[in-house]
């Protein structure tokens, strides 16, 4: 059996190149202490799996020193691990996204932080390794999985302040805080965060509009109570409780739903590149997936849109071979597919900006997503304004 200290060591030399303090924080805190005995793991791209450190020792460990997320948690709980079937709603985040998130956050020694979504502990634990147990507070939601963290943490021999409750209300007691990480997916930025922010603190989070594609985001807290950031690469994390999608009335519960077609290919948007995505998902507040799947009529591509808070407005479009038009399938009055087609030719107008020339400001007012500087802003639903990209 490999050890622990070579299976660190390996996965290390895979996460390179590593910012040296985050290595040795990773050697500090063995991943392992934190992934429970019988979880759910994907070690070779299929669905997830059951690893069971008493019936299979080498297959748990080797998928739990591997880049990959360990899922610790489906339906809130509701479903038990071993049926692996369900929605991922906690796990212990790959090494190689919680290394990026950590390098982009930058805690240094004293540096107060604020962790949203403590999940395994394993990042409390990192934090309290980099900044010093005292300076790190962790929210988490769910009091079960909380209380395994916090087992977790103590056994691991780290005692960072936790609670339980919803971390979108922060926890100003603690406050101001240095650094905000939060470690599941919104795609809306609580202003508390920001409020409870020193002026110059930095806030990483998975920013995920859900427009098939999501994002690292990275603010910095200005005097002014104003944050600005970029997106600097890509992340895809599990949904904050309450910025969850409503799932979507389905065609027999409803009697507001139209066959429509459409000339523009759905692919053109499913092939459309991450800068597309951020700017379809920030002008219309829609969010889209696709499959290849065949239905019961053969070959097809499909991509669905939806409002995540409104189940009366989404649509399929649908791709077939040699169409000249397509069929679009919408369930309520919202033109939905219309308004993605729309902001796709805006994107295009504006000579199809890659996603890292868009960035963010935060404000008490809402949030707006901009082109190249905060005074372009993209035209979204929170935001209007006369000198907005057009
Ligand atoms: C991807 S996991 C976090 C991984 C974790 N940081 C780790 O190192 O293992 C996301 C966690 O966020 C939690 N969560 C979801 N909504 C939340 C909320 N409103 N407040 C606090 N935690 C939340 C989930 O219960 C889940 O445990």
């Amino acid at each position: 059996m490999i050890s622990a200290l070579n299976r660190t060591e390996a996965l290390i030399r895979e996460l390179a190149p590593l910012d040296r303090r985050i290595a040795d924080a990773m050697r500090a805190v063995p991943r392992h202490l934190f992934v429970p005995p019988v979880a759910l793991a994907s070690l070779d791209g299929e669905d997830a799996r059951v690893i069971d450190r008493e019936a299979d020792p080498e297959d748990w460990w080797d998928a739990v020193y591997a880049d990959i997320p360990v899922i610790t948690q489906l339906d809130d709980g509701a479903t038990d691990i071993r049926t692996a079937s369900g929605n991922s709603t906690s796990s212990c985040s790959a090494p190689g996204i919680v290394a990026r998130f950590l390098e982009l956050l930058d805690p240094e020694p004293g540096t107060r932080v604020l962790e949203i979504g403590t999940g395994t502990g394993w990042t409390a634990a990192l934090l309290c390794h980099l900044a010093g147990e005292t300076n790190v507070t962790s929210v988490e939601v769910d009091p079960v999985v909380a209380e395994q963290a916090a087992k977790n943490l103590s056994e691991a021999g780290f005692q960072p302040h936790l609670i339980v409750g919803d971390g979108a209300q922060g926890c100003p007691a603690r406050g101001p805080f240095d650094r905000v990480h939060v470690t599941c997916g919104i795609r809306t930025v609580p202003y508390t965060w920001i409020e409870q922010a020193r002026p110059g603190a930095v806030l990483v989070a998975p920013y995920s509009p859900r427009f098939k594609t999501d994002f690292q985001l990275r603010l910095v807290v200005t005097p002014s109570g104003v944050a600005h950031g970029r997106f600097p690469d890509l992340a895809s994390y599990m949904m904050m409780r309450s910025q969850r999608s409503v799932p979507g009335r389905q065609p027999g519960e409803t009697e507001n739903k139209h066959h429509l077609t459409t000339r523009i290919d759905p692919r053109t948007i499913t092939c459309a590149p991450a800068g597309a995505d951020l700017a379809i998902g920030a002008i219309t507040g829609l969010t889209a997936h696709d499959s290849d799947e065949p239905d019961e009529d053969g070959e097809c591509h499909r991509i669905w849109v939806s409002d995540p808070r409104d189940p009366d407005a989404w649509a399929v479009a649908i791709w077939r071979p040699d169409s000249d038009e397509y069929q679009v399938f919408q369930v309520g009055d919202r033109p939905v597919w219309e308004e993605v087609t729309d902001a796709y030719f805006r994107w295009v107008g504006w000579g199809e900006p890659d996603y890292d020339r868009f960035g963010m400001t935060v404000s008490p007012e809402g949030q707006c997503v901009w082109l190249d500087r905060p005074e372009h802003p993209v035209p979204g639903l929170s935001f209007t304004g006369d000198s907005s990209a057009q």
